[in-house]
């Protein structure tokens, strides 16, 4: 066992964020050993979703908690997560750990079912609404090198970009 340990999450503008995350073929000790640091790693931050491209893992692979007002209580694992159907839609205040200091509503599927396999390596169908059903979109979204900050006006994105700039210059 290589058990769990904190990794570092990649912030915007990361290119690793950009890039579409691979297909899982082999559920193996070293995909475990990730899973299990990426839980570790969101509940530290704390979060109530990661996704593999944020620790700069390139595969298929989100981790998310369902009850996030109890860390640890439900850790959730999903290889190759896939949408096959949306119904609805919902407005949310999002956040995400790559991209700091910043928040925006998004409008997104209020349902959706959700197509997987689970850390057991059993393929698993999740019908999920509110804010799972978000948590779902936006960590899938991140496999495709997808931030949910493209998700809003140019306005609301150009505003950030100038706010982090003066971030990392230290003004
Ligand atoms: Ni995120």
């Amino acid at each position: 066992m290589g058990g769990a340990e904190e990794l570092t999450i990649l912030t915007y503008p990361d290119p690793v964020l950009r890039v579409r995350a691979e297909e899982i073929t082999n559920i193996d000790e070293g995909l475990i050993d990730l899973a299990e640091s990426m839980i570790f790693t969101m509940y530290r931050a704390p979060g109530i979703g990661l996704a593999a491209n944020q620790v700069g893992a390139l595969k298929r692979i989100i981790v998310f908690d369902r009850s996030p007002a109890k860390p640890g209580a439900s850790p959730q694992i999903l290889i190759n997560p896939e949408i096959v159907a949306r119904e609805g839609k919902i407005v949310h205040d999002e956040a995400c750990l790559s991209v700091t200091d910043f928040s925006a509503e998004v409008t997104r599927s209020d349902k959706v079912r959700v197509k997987g396999i689970d850390g057991d390596g059993k393929q698993i169908e999740i019908d999920a609404e509110g804010l799972l059903s978000v948590c779902l979109q936006h960590e899938i979204d991140h496999l495709d090198g997808i931030l949910y900050i493209d998700h809003i006006s140019s306005l609301k994105r150009a505003l950030y970009k100038r706010k982090l700039k003066k971030i990392l210059s230290g003004d």
